[in-house]
C-alpha cells in the first residue's frame, strides 16, 4: 500500500480511537445530577470523626500496599529527577498529601514534589491547596496528561453513581506517559475494566481485589 494512504488510514484510526476516549468521558444531563446529588450527599454526611487524622500516609498505604515514598523515588528516576505531581483526588481530611510532601521535600528538596487534592464537596473539607471538582471531570479541570502519580482512596468511585468508566477514563487522562493511577474501590467491575482495557491501548492494568493499579505507556 502507498505509504501516504497508509499514513491517511493511520490518521483516521487514531482520530476514531481518540473519539471513542472521548465518548467514554462524557457527561450526560443524567450523570450531571447524579454528581450533584453526590455532592449534596457527601456535604451533608456526617463522616466518621471528620477533623480526626483517621487517613493519614500510614493508613493510606496500608490500604493501597504500598510505600508512596519508595514509588515517589521510582517515579523520580523514571522522569529524570523533575518534580513529581501528585493527586490525591476525592481527599477530604486526609493528611496524607501534606505528610507526603513533607517527607519527599524533607529527603529531594523543595520543589521535588507538588501534591493537588481534589474533593467534589465545597464545605467541610480543609481547602488549602483543595481544588473543587468530581472524579468524572479531572480531565476538563486539569488538562490531560499533567500528573505522573494518581492516588484515589475510596472516593467519587464509589460514592457517586456514574458510571465507573467515566472516572477511570479521567484519572488515564489526566496521567502523563510513564505515570501510573493507584486506585482502591470496591464497586468496579470487571467489565468497566475490560471496556477500559479495549479503548486504552496504552494502559497496563493490575487487579488486586479492591485495589487497581494503571500504569501508563
Ligand atoms: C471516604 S472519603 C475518602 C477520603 C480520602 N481519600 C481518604 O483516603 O481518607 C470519600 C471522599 O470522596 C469525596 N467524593 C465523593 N464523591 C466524589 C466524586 N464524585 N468526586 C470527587 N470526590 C468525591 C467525598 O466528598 C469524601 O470527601
Amino acid at each position: 500500500m502507498p505509504t501516504a494512504r497508509k499514513a491517511r488510514m493511520k490518521r483516521k484510526q487514531t482520530q476514531k480511537a481518540w473519539k471513542k476516549r472521548q465518548k467514554l468521558r462524557q457527561l450526560f444531563e443524567l450523570d450531571r445530577k447524579k454528581i450533584k446529588c453526590a455532592q449534596i450527599f457527601c456535604e451533608n454526611k456526617k463522616w466518621i470523626a471528620p477533623s480526626a487524622d483517621n487517613r493519614n500516609l500510614a493508613t493510606v498505604e496500608s490500604i493501597h500496599r504500598i510505600k508512596f515514598f519508595t514509588l515517589i523515588r521510582a517515579l523520580r528516576k523514571r522522569f529524570k529527577n523533575r518534580r513529581i505531581e501528585v493527586l490525591d483526588e476525592g481527599a477530604e481530611n486526609s493528611s496524607f498529601a501534606r505528610k507526603l510532601q513533607k517527607k519527599v521535600e524533607k529527603e529531594f528538596g523543595p520543589n521535588s514534589i507538588r501534591v493537588i487534592r481534589t474533593d467534589i464537596r465545597k464545605r467541610g473539607v480543609p481547602t488549602s491547596n483543595l481544588v473543587n471538582t468530581p472524579s468524572e471531570r479531572l480531565v476538563e479541570t486539569f488538562g490531560k496528561n499533567r500528573f505522573h502519580l494518581v492516588v484515589s482512596s475510596f472516593t467519587g468511585l464509589n460514592y457517586t453513581k456514574v458510571n465507573s468508566v467515566k472516572a477511570l477514563a479521567n484519572a488515564i487522562e489526566v496521567l502523563r506517559s510513564g505515570g501510573e493511577a493507584r486506585i482502591c474501590s470496591n464497586v468496579i467491575k470487571d467489565s468497566d475494566i475490560k471496556t477500559i482495557e479495549k479503548n486504552f491501548r496504552n494502559v497496563y492494568i493490575v487487579r488486586n481485589e479492591f485495589r487497581i493499579v494503571i500504569f501508563k505507556r
